[in-house]
């Protein structure tokens, strides 16, 4: 079983699959989450991608796609055999155009609202910053804009959603792409079929190079 994730990463998922010789899964018209491959030999099971890792360390997938963002922010125990080459873009701290002090300056508590709780955590608590942390589940960017939080938290691709809404990057905290995971106990015990949806997809990405 392969955790492949639907939105953002789902169509360059496909295309690699398919441009590496792997089967895809079968036309789906009646919303099932688990599809069978078009030649029968893959069992694929179509997941929000924040659950990808999920599904993996729990050996309910052997194998899955998400970003190192939802990995990292997940905690999940996985073996992370191939970087893929797309998904590009970075978690930033970003802050009001009018007001960019990062929070590093900040004596009081800063307020930050983010998609990534855990990943905010961690880096404020590495700069000893007592930060607030407000969690929200999508356009973060509105947080500083109804005086919700001072900063922000959040994935930038092309810089386009902060420029709109008066933000700008402070800090570049992690460099973000996709990435093929893997269930650790799967990885040695169905060695013969992981690795050979590891090696086709290593072996094309290898003839791109
Ligand atoms: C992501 C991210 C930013 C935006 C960045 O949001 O959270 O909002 O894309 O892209 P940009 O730098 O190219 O403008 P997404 O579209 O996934 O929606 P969401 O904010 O509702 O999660």
């Amino acid at each position: 079983m392969i955790a492949l994730p639907k939105g953002r990463l789902a169509d360059q998922t496909l295309q690699l699959f398919a441009a590496a010789g792997l089967s895809l899964p079968a036309a789906n018209k009646d919303r099932k989450l688990i599809l069978a491959s078009s030649r029968g030999d893959i069992r694929y099971v179509m997941s929000k991608p924040a659950d990808v890792p999920t599904y993996v360390e729990y050996g309910a997938a052997d194998l899955g796609i998400c970003g190192l963002d939802t990995l990292r922010e997940s905690r999940r125990h996985v073996y992370e055999p191939l970087l893929l080459p797309f998904g590009y873009c970075r978690l930033c701290l970003a802050a009001p155009v009018n007001r960019p002090d990062t929070p590093l300056r900040y004596a009081s508590q800063p307020r930050v609202a983010t998609k990534y709780p855990n990943l905010t955590a961690d880096f404020f608590r590495a700069r000893g910053v007592n930060a607030e942390i407000i969690a929200l589940n999508g356009s973060v960017e509105l947080g500083p804009l109804v005086g919700l939080a001072d900063l922000i938290v959040d994935l930038v691709e092309t810089g386009s959603t902060l420029q709109a809404n008066g933000l700008v990057e402070t800090r570049t905290i992690m460099q973000i792409q996709a990435v093929l995971i893997a269930n650790r106990a799967a990885y040695h015990l169905k060695r013969t079929a992981v690795e050979s949806v590891i090696g086709r997809l290593r072996s094309h990405l290898a003839q791109g190079q």
